[in-house]
């Protein structure tokens, strides 16, 4: 079909067969960070676009070169690139962070960045996040780390690398810079126009830079490792610590700066290399200034956000298991406008019992509803016409088996059916007694 407007690049559709996977991760994503007690909050789409100037940083990729920004009267707003800078306004003009700390938020929200769309990286893509407020511990992020890899065990992800690395404090940062001006500087004539403006304002977002050029020349640039204060060197070593006795797999990565300005200390990406070039699925870290950046007490914290298509591109490639996708569990297929009116009552009893129940409205013959029950899936079929309502009886075929059980057209149509479809629950459990994952029962169509 010639459809003469179509969704901009960088843009995706989820159509309802593969919506289950996205209520998987969500469904998966949510049970975790709320039983490490985060809750849920919701940001709008667009803020203030000084917001993100302010926390992302006006030397970032994201604020030079990827925000969506427009002018409305008289105000200039920006298309969210990302959740913390909103959700940090919203704890502070909501005023949570005068409540008990630590303050945990989680979100599962759209951003929106003008990037070079490629396999895993979206101009529209989806984030779930959080953000923890109060502590300034290394057991705090030792938690929000723990979190992410235990969201990724859950989701039956495998053989994704975490790597950390501490970028200081703004003490130990200046000398740092200093470092890296200095050897910048030398190969001034070879940086892109953007790194020589870094160069003066913020030479460490040179190492984040997507030009190869840029890329190869940092790549024996200093590392930040070696210009730690004490505190921030303590604060590396106790996550170390913790990590380790939590069994968490980690590798230092020196040369991880992640590219949004706010951070301090730690910084983590959880990376794959089984979906390309975009292979990190998870980013992270604290960032204890930002709060008092923008207008708050000075109240250390941290978070990640995990890009949620990159995580279906991993769950696709590893065959991991989704939540069963929603099918009808009986279907009407009816001769007639009696036995339409019949299967119209029935089925608004049924699905106030909670079923899928459907019936044909597209004025097809037996043989064609049939077919079409067939198609979707449907696990009982009832073929109701006007013997069926003279004789106030019907068969309920299981179509898998083909066995089929007499009920009752009676106000007892409902529970009949509700104990025939246990029973039937039950078999199947027990057909696959053995097969550990429960996912495909918890996603069952009751
Ligand atoms: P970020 O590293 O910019 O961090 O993004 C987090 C994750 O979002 C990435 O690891 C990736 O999975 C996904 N992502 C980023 N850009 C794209 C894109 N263009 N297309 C598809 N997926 C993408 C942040 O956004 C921080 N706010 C994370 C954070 C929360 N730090 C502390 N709290």
């Amino acid at each position: 079909m010639a459809l003469n407007i179509k969704r901009p690049n960088g843009m995706e559709d989820v159509v309802p067969k593969n919506v289950h996977k996205w209520h998987t991760v969500e469904k998966i994503a949510r049970d975790t960070a709320e039983s490490f007690g985060f809750g849920e909050i919701r940001i709008p789409t667009f803020e203030s676009t000084d917001l993100f100037l302010r926390s992302v940083g006006e030397t970032t990729d994201v604020v030079q070169k990827e925000m969506y920004t427009v002018m409305a009267k008289e105000s200039k707003f920006t298309l969210r690139p990302e959740g913390t800078a909103g959700s940090i306004r919203a704890m502070l003009q909501n005023g949570l962070l005068n409540e008990a700390l630590p303050q945990r938020v989680y979100y599962i929200l759209s951003c929106f960045r003008h990037e070079r769309p490629q396999a895993g990286r979206l101009r529209e893509f989806h984030q779930f996040g959080l953000e923890m407020a109060g502590s300034s511990s290394p057991a705090a992020d030792a938690e929000v780390i723990s979190l992410a890899d235990t969201l990724l065990k859950r989701l039956g992800l495998k053989n994704i690398e975490l790597y950390i690395n501490s970028i200081g404090c703004p003490s130990c940062r200046a000398k740092y810079h200093e470092a890296l001006h200095s050897y910048f500087e030398n190969r001034k004539d070879e940086l892109c126009d953007t790194c020589l403006d870094r160069l003066e304002k913020n030479p460490m977002r040179i190492l984040d830079c997507k030009s190869p050029v840029c890329q190869e020349i940092g790549k024996d640039a200093p590392l930040i490792l070696d210009y730690l204060c004490e505190e921030c060197s303590n604060h590396f070593e106790s996550l170390k610590k913790y990590l380790t006795r939590l069994g968490i797999e980690y590798k230092v990565n020196p040369r991880i700066v992640r590219g949004l300005d706010y951070y301090t200390k730690t910084v983590f990406e959880f990376v794959t290399t089984e979906i390309g070039a975009q292979g990190t699925v998870c980013g992270g870290g604290r960032y204890d200034g930002l709060i008092e950046q923008l207008g708050g007490q000075s109240v250390p914290a941290l978070g990640f956000a995990m890009g949620i298509e990159r995580l279906l591109l991993v769950m696709d490639k590893q065959g991991c298991d989704y939540l069963a996708p929603k099918k009808c569990d009986i279907y009407f297929a009816t001769m007639g406008e009696n036995a339409l009116e019949k299967a119209m009552e029935l089925s608004k009893s049924l699905r106030g019992f909670g079923y899928f129940a459907e019936y044909d409205m597209m004025g097809r013959g037996l043989k064609a509803q049939m077919k079409y029950a067939n198609k979707i899936g449907a696990m009982f079929t009832v073929v109701l016409g006007d013997n069926e309502l003279s004789d106030g009886k019907v068969r309920l075929k299981e179509m898998e088996k083909g066995t089929e059980t007499v009920i009752a057209l009676d106000d007892k149509f409902a529970s009949s059916f509700e104990e025939i479809y246990f029973n039937k629950i039950m078999d199947v459990m027990e057909e696959e007694t053995g097969n550990d994952n429960l996912l495909s029962f918890m996603g069952g169509n009751k």
